[in-house]
């Protein structure tokens, strides 16, 4: 069964809007957990938007499943990840006017500092995906550097009309099939939600996937546990050979 890492920046996201004490992620997670969640997903960002560096702390000790980190290559986000040691990081490009991440990481174009992160990351024990766009360019030069995982940008997908979400989905496919060819862990991620995930599971190869703002926002209607349960039912329903979740 593919894995649903449950991205919770966005619960930080309302407990920043007054500075406050809660929503607490923390809770969030417990509870994304009870309803199935293979994983927890955070990014702390450079400028602090939503996830704090308590956060990271707090959720190290609480996360029963696994922690999965997305960070940029920055030294100063490397050292808290070598202090909280998450059982991933996923190294994603930031801009600080984006309201999201737009792209997936160019690793030709940065070369030497998502190698240096990818070694530090790697010394510490901590799993390394890199966030890329769906490009087999791209996926040879993660094998090459030693990444053990990549996870794709589904942004593209998740935002096509008409003829083009085939276009979309066939690259996906092929990026995933080469990726997990050349051995790497194929992850996906990004604007993916309850009706456009289904045609996301079929892919060959996938073994995990990264949700975030869908999730969160149905949570605030039905709560988190039941929100989560609701996406592995979507995931499950699609699935090449069904099983129920737990
Ligand atoms: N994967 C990565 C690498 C991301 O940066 C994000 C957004 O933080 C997600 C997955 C989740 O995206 P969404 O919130 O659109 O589900």
């Amino acid at each position: 069964m593919i894995r649903l890492g449950v991205n919770i920046d966005h619960v930080a996201t309302v407990r920043q809007a007054r500075r406050g004490a809660e929503p607490d992620p923390v809770a969030a997670a417990v509870l994304a957990e009870l309803g199935g969640a293979d994983g927890i997903t955070i990014h702390l960002r450079e400028d602090r938007r939503h996830i704090q560096d308590r956060d990271l702390v707090a959720l190290r000790q609480t996360v029963h499943t696994r922690l999965n980190l997305e960070m940029a290559c920055s030294d100063a986000i490397v050292a808290l990840a070598m202090q909280a040691k998450p059982d991933e990081a996923t190294l994603v490009p930031e801009k600080r006017q984006e309201l999201t991440t737009e792209g997936g990481l160019d690793v030709a174009a940065n070369l030497d500092a998502v190698r240096k992160t990818t070694d530090a990351l790697k010394a510490g024990g901590i799993l390394v995906s890199l966030f890329i766009d769906a490009d087999i360019e791209q996926v040879d030069l993660a094998k090459s550097i030693g990444a053990d995982a990549v996870e794709f940008h589904t942004g593209t997908y998740a935002d096509a009309r008409g003829a083009k979400v085939a276009d979309e989905l066939a690259k996906l496919h092929t990026a995933a099939v080469h990726a997990a060819r050349a051995g790497l862990h194929v992850h996906m991620g990004h604007g993916l939600d309850y009706r456009n995930v289904g045609p996301i599971v079929r892919i060959p190869g996938v073994e995990e996937l990264n949700i975030g703002f869908s999730i969160v926002s149905r949570a605030l209607m039905v709560g988190m546990e039941r929100a989560v349960r609701d996406m592995k039912c979507a995931m499950t329903e699609h699935y090449p050979n069904k099983t129920r979740p737990q």
